[in-house]
């Protein structure tokens, strides 16, 4: 059984707070499937490193569906 397919809207948006989009919004738009993929790998690295948010690591769960949509295909 294969893992269900993730989606950015539906998954991953709904993870970025308003406050996350607005901090970073000069750099990228976490609220842009798009965008996301395109600074994917320095995105999933700050989460992992724990340094991004700025105000307090994510749990391991959120960061795996970050990883795993990634993986997948980053599909919108
Ligand atoms: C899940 C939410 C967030 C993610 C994924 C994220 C991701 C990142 C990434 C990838 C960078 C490096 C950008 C680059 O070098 O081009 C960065 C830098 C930065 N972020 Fe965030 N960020 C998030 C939330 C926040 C929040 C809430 C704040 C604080 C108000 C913040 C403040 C900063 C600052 C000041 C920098 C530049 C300094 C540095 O590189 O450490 N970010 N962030």
């Amino acid at each position: 059984m294969s893992e269900p397919t993730l989606s950015f809207e539906r998954d991953v948006k709904p993870l970025f707070r308003e406050k996350d989009r607005a901090s970073m919004s000069k750099a990228f738009d976490l609220w842009s499937a798009a965008d996301v993929a395109a600074h994917g790998e320095a995105i999933a690295g700050r989460l992992r490193d724990g340094s991004m948010p700025c105000d307090g690591p994510w749990p391991a769960e959120q960061i795996e569906t970050f990883t795993r949509w990634l993986d997948a295909d980053a599909r919108p």
